[in-house]
């Protein structure tokens, strides 16, 4: 079968390649990504040459350029990563979300309709989304599969409007399609502008370690590797038109979380915790910060039996040797425009 893999190039994406090409030789995946700058055709050296592999540097905002892959690849499953995914660029500048998340997964639904519909059934669209979509919890609960959408930023309303599409284009044409909204993912190759990367390096190079607001804000973290899994799971025996919530039973608050990096950088470089503790810096809350997201993962667990491998301790353990042995590759993602945008948009935050 012919696999596309939108975004294959970002953090998950490119986790999910490096996992999934060497185990299905039997399957040929064609990578569709724009290489915006998230993403690093880096990560993928290692498969580069399979034989399974291909990667196309289209954007899905481009209907005619994607229409074209479908001519020359006649795709049978559409695994779709590809989005704009930080919540803090979405506050600063929203349109391109619009764009890529809303319109580029329209362009994808599209081009299923006209190119699937006399064979929907041998079909799947599987849409990689959020738990963001749901909102924040209080300090109780869960977010369950049937939780009412709520999004707060226009990252996660973006998100929420591409899962609407996504589920019209099932009731409406009978396209076969899977969903899942999963948790904060960590783990090797994110981009250090989200927490757990962006607090390594600073910790690394001693710069100041910006928490917004008093820290108290909870997020229940998955090491990347287990979304992936949880994901082709879902392709190979979820129900076709469900939707599943994925989760690490992993509610951290982002002190909690912070605390742990210092900790496990002073274990592995020798240094006193404290002088890492003491780069803490309390900084301005994000406009519209959701308190809480919680994941009720019960359907994966019953429905299809998957459990995530990694727990928190060994995860972190993980990501902090990964980031702290591939310091280069941190460097070289950072420089050029990423430097600009922080430049312009935090020049205040002391980050
Ligand atoms: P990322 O920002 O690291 O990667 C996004 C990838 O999409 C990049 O390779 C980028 O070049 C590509 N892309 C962006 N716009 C594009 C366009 N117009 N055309 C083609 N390619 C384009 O993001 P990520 O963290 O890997 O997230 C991947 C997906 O998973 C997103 O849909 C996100 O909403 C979802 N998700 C992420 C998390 C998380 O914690 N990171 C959790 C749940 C769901
Ligand atoms: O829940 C899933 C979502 O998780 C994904 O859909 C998003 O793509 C992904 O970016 C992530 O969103 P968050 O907003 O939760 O992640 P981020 O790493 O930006 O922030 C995590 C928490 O840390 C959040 O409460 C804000 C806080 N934070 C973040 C940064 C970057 C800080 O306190 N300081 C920071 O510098």
């Amino acid at each position: 079968m012919i696999y596309f893999v939108t975004g294959g190039a970002g953090f998950i994406g490119s986790n999910f390649l490096k996992t999934f090409v060497p185990r299905h030789s039997e399957h040929t995946f064609v990578n569709v990504d724009c290489l915006t700058y998230s993403a690093n055709l880096m990560n993928l050296e290692d498969i580069q040459d399979c034989d399974n592999y291909r990667f196309e540097g289209v954007d899905i905002t481009d209907y005619e350029a994607l229409e074209g892959l479908f001519q020359k690849y006649s795709p049978d499953v559409i695994v779709h990563f590809a989005a704009e995914s930080h919540v803090d660029r979405s506050i600063v500048s929203p349109r391109r979300f619009i764009e890529t998340n809303i319109i580029g997964t329209f362009n994808l639904l599209e081009l299923a309709r006209h190119y699937w519909k006399d064979d929907y059934q041998n079909k799947l669209f599987h849409h990689v989304s959020t738990d963001e979509v749901y909102g924040s919890l209080g300090k109780e609960g869960y977010f369950e599969e049937t939780t009412p959408y709520d999004p707060s930023s226009p990252y996660s309303s973006s998100k929420a409007s591409s899962d609407h599409l996504v589920r019209a284009y099932g009731r409406t044409y009978g396209l076969q399609f899977t969903l899942t909204n999963c948790s904060n993912n960590y783990g090797p190759y994110q981009f250090p502008e989200k927490l757990i990367p962006l607090m390594i390096r600073n910790i690394l190079s001693g710069k100041p370690l910006p928490v917004y607001g008093k820290g108290e804000n909870v997020r229940d973290w998955l090491y990347v590797v287990d979304h992936c899994e949880a994901i082709w799971t879902v392709m190979e025996k979820g129900e076709r038109g469900e939707s599943y919530n994925i989760g690490g039973n992993n509610e951290r608050t982002n002190m909690e979380v912070i605390n742990a990096l210092c900790h496990i950088v002073s274990e592995i470089t020798g240094k006193e915790v404290e002088d890492y503790l003491g780069l803490i810096k309390f900084v301005e809350d994000r406009p519209g910060h959701d308190l809480r997201y919680a994941i009720n993962a019960s359907k994966m667990r019953n429905e299809l039996g998957w459990e995530p491998k990694e727990t928190f301790e060994s995860g972190m353990r993980k990501t902090v040797k990964w980031y702290v042995d591939n310091q280069e590759w941190v460097e070289s993602v950072c420089s050029g425009e990423y430097q600009k945008w922080i430049e312009k948009n935090y020049k205040n935050r002391e980050r």
